[in-house]
């Protein structure tokens, strides 16, 4: 008797589809874009959503994207016979995915309700009727950049034809708030609220790019890893890169600067493990008992306590650190 194929209880795909996936890297030109979606100002393209959602999710199961803009995530969902919720805080693009939608659900005979989009901060989700979701793509602001001054260029051609240079005005917009580390924390809280959506053991990517502003690098999406990573499991990356853009001079003959044409594509599980761990005082932990020891991973700390494994707060001062660590 052959021997019988292990379940795949992830997604539909082969297994040489699967594997190929695999690789942490790979290429994608966008391709160039319909003029009703050129006013956005930064979209990924619907071939790439699709690909990480047919590897993360099976026919039939549900995809969100809490940052949804026009929509493309949302469009890749259903074209591979998946239910899609978006939520995107601009009416205006809000409205645009929600035509694009219908025009899809017209082409493919789909059924309706296949599809719903919220146009609200997704600070607000629990405000929203969001059911459980079985996949999260999604990508935010890259911070304030579509403000910085060295897109001035860019900015100045995409005034000229009135397309959008900064997403809105509105203060709720992540885009509008100019304090990095501001920034980098209202963005881990919505994550963290959206988190609370994902069905156990399922996964959440996010694209995003490191980011460089006034000759300083900002790592955001390192810092969205460590930031996430305190409460969905980090799976590490994969780089998107693109390499039909033309190269610039940048500090050439004086300094290093890249041409950055690459993305990361950061993926978090919901481990049930991470979840479980309770959130303790480690100076009341170290107050009650000298026995404890600590591990630091991506500024997390864990404390062993019996047989469990605690994730504990970090102080603004740890205590001083008396392990020996002469062996290292
Ligand atoms: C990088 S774009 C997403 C583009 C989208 N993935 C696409 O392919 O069209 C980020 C989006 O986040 C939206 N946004 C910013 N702050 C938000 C918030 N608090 N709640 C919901 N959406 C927000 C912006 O309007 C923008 O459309």
């Amino acid at each position: 008797m052959g021997k019988r194929k292990p379940e795949n209880k992830l997604n539909d795909l082969s297994g040489k589809e699967w594997i190929k996936f695999q690789k942490s890297w790979f290429v994608k030109n966008p391709p160039a874009r319909e003029s009703e979606l050129l006013v956005h100002p930064a979209k990924f393209p619907e071939e790439l959503a699709g690909e990480f959602i047919r590897f993360f999710t099976k026919k039939g199961q549900t995809v969100l994207d809490p940052m949804a803009g026009t929509g493309s995530a949302l469009i890749a969902a259903l074209a591979c016979g998946r239910k899609a919720v978006g939520i995107e805080l601009s009416e205006k693009y809000a409205e645009i995915a929600r035509e694009r939608i219908a025009k899809l659900e017209q082409d493919l005979f789909a059924q309706k309700q296949m599809c719903r989009i919220y146009c609200a901060d997704a600070a607000d989700i629990a405000t929203l009727k969001i059911p459980k979701v079985d996949y999260i793509i999604t990508s935010p602001p890259y911070w304030d950049m579509l403000h910085a001054k060295g897109a001035k260029t860019q900015k100045k051609r995409r005034a000229d034809k009135k397309l959008d240079v900064t997403y809105s005005a509105d203060p709720r917009d992540l885009g509008n708030i100019h304090d990095y580390d501001e920034f980098l924390s209202r963005l881990t809280d919505i994550y963290r609220e959206v988190a609370e959506y994902l069905r156990p053991n399922k996964y959440m990517t996010v694209i995003v790019k490191n980011v460089k502003k006034g000759g300083k690098i900002y790592p955001l999406a390192w810092d969205i890893g460590r930031e996430v990573g305190k409460f969905l499991a980090l799976k590490d990356e994969r780089i998107w890169c693109q390499d039909n853009q033309r190269l610039a001079p940048f500090g050439i003959y004086n300094a290093w600067v890249s041409n950055t044409h690459h993305h990361y594509c950061l993926q978090f599980r919901k481990e049930k493990k991470i979840q479980d761990m309770q959130e303790i005082d480690i100076q009341k932990l170290l107050d009650e008992s000298r026995e404890g020891f600590r591990d630091y991973v991506l500024n997390q700390v864990y404390v062993k306590d019996g047989d469990k494994l605690m994730r504990v707060k970090v102080p603004d001062v740890l205590p001083e650190d008396t392990s020996d660590d002469s062996d290292e």
